[in-house]
């Protein structure tokens, strides 16, 4: 089976029409938007399925994740209270677009290297289907030229980069390394999650 193809049998099982999406939320003080995300994600008819590094769950709580996206989240790789599956490939199956918002500077740095200490890291390894992040972070942070060689290596792979803007950042300073607006996070999501819907479909019709 390739990377691209699997996964349309766990989607018919889940009975779902809309994309399926998973949503990493990493520790930055952006984490509260992704409130806006995961409700903007959801009214477009999309399925929602949260995991929160440790980090995130210092600025947002899973509880308000999980009742706007009404499905549970995943804070904890070691959890396997809701099933014997394990749950970073299970999840991976099936899904239209694994996107991370807010990204940190040490998610990306993750990413790009292939750690996988957390769940959130783990799952993205294991995941087939097309990945977008939306970092934030001090605009120091954001130009560090290790950053920058992250982000070069993440999009030399494919991962799609939802630019951070320029403006006052929380720490007060001012440059690049605010967070896209979670309107421009969702519009960009869902249309990479609905191209790989329709594909996915299209394969399962032809097959
Ligand atoms: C108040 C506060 C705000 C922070 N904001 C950011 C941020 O916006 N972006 C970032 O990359 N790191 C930020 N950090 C640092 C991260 O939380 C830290 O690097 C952490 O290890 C990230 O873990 P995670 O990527 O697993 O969530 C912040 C830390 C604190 C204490």
């Amino acid at each position: 089976m390739s990377r691209q193809t699997e996964g349309s049998d766990t989607r018919k099982q889940a009975g779902s029409s809309g994309p399926r999406i998973a949503l990493g939320v990493t520790g930055g003080i952006a984490a509260y938007k992704s409130a806006e995300i995961v409700r903007g994600l959801t009214r477009s008819g999309a399925e929602v399925h949260v995991m929160m590094s440790a980090g995130g769950q210092k600025f947002i709580t899973p509880l308000t994740l999980q009742t706007l996206s009404g499905q549970d989240v995943i804070t904890d790789q070691w959890d396997l209270a809701r099933g014997p599956d394990i749950q970073h490939i299970a999840l991976a199956r099936g899904l239209d677009l694994f996107l991370v918002a807010p990204a940190t500077a040490d998610v990306l740095a993750k990413l790009a290297h292939g750690i996988a200490d957390d769940f959130l890291s783990t799952f993205y390894l294991a995941v087939t289907a097309p990945v977008a992040v939306a970092p934030a972070m001090n605009v120091w942070m954001w130009e560090h030229p290790a950053t920058q060689a992250n982000i070069a290596l993440l999009k030399s792979r494919g991962v799609r980069i939802i630019e951070p803007g320029v403006g006052e950042l929380a720490c007060g300073e001012e440059g690049v390394g605010r967070m896209a607006e979670p309107e421009t996070i969702v519009e960009t999501a869902l249309a990479m999650a609905k191209k790989k819907l329709r594909g996915r479909l299209r394969a399962a019709a032809s097959s």
